[in-house]
């Protein structure tokens, strides 16, 4: 499998928020993370569809908009019109997760879920047929910039060996805390993509710290 990189504009510089955008497509991005926060679902907030328009332009790599909102099934399409890729939303976020995966579907977009580092991998028993992707968060959402929560990697293995059992192809993504050391575990522990916030937009070089996390990956991949 593939490694794919996904910096976090979380941590960019807000006032360039497009060309930090470009910046990191031309620094070897895989995909553009977007982390939105309603202040409500996390203690912070960030910014809403019409910020996810305005940068659209800036690349033409996958949009990976991470919800970290309430009611993902009012907003959700707003994001996918302006021009997200991929809609995560949190299982903790919602009553009805199954209905709120259809509704994502509906809208055209790649369909993750995410789970809180606390959450039990059960909740996605009688759900995991119905989506693209497995966000696994190895921080608690609302910040950038925290420690890697440890406990993550076990969580990751398990919930890759049950996609493998059920012979799915679903990706599993993990963010926060992700850096040159902790990505090479949970990509080991079978993680295939990679949110980075503080370790792209905390360096200097941008295409250095992507090329960083990606051969560590292919590393632990036994690629190299
Ligand atoms: C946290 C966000 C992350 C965040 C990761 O709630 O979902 O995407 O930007 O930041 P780092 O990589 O700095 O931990
Ligand atoms: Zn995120």
């Amino acid at each position: 499998m593939t490694p794919l990189i996904a910096p976090s504009i979380l941590s960019a510089d807000f006032g360039r928020l497009a060309d930090e955008v470009a910046a990191v497509d031309a620094a070897g991005a895989d995909w553009i993370h977007l982390d939105v926060m309603d202040g409500h679902f996390v203690p912070n907030l960030t910014f809403g569809p019409s910020v996810v328009r305005a940068v659209r332009h800036a690349s033409k790599k996958p949009f990976d908009v991470h919800l970290m909102i309430t009611d993902p099934d009012t907003y959700a399409p707003q994001f996918r019109d302006a021009g997200a890729d991929l809609i995560t939303i949190h299982a903790e976020a919602t009553q009805h997760l199954h209905r709120s995966l259809q509704v994502v579907r509906q809208t055209g977009a790649r369909v993750g879920v995410s789970l809180n580092p606390h959450t039990p991998l059960c909740v996605l028993d009688h759900v995991l047929e119905e989506v693209d992707l497995v966000l696994l968060m190895t921080v608690n959402p609302g910040f950038g910039g925290q420690s890697f929560i440890k406990q993550s990697v076990e969580k990751v293995r398990r919930l890759r060996a049950e996609i493998d059992r059920r012979g799915l192809p679903i990706d599993i993504e993990v963010d926060g805390g992700v850096n040159t050391r902790t990505i090479f575990e949970v990509a080991k522990a079978g993680a295939n993509v990679f949110v980075a916030g503080s370790a792209v937009f905390g360096e200097g070089a941008y295409a250095a710290a992507i090329t960083s996390l990606r051969a560590r990956a292919v590393a632990a991949l036994g690629g190299a």
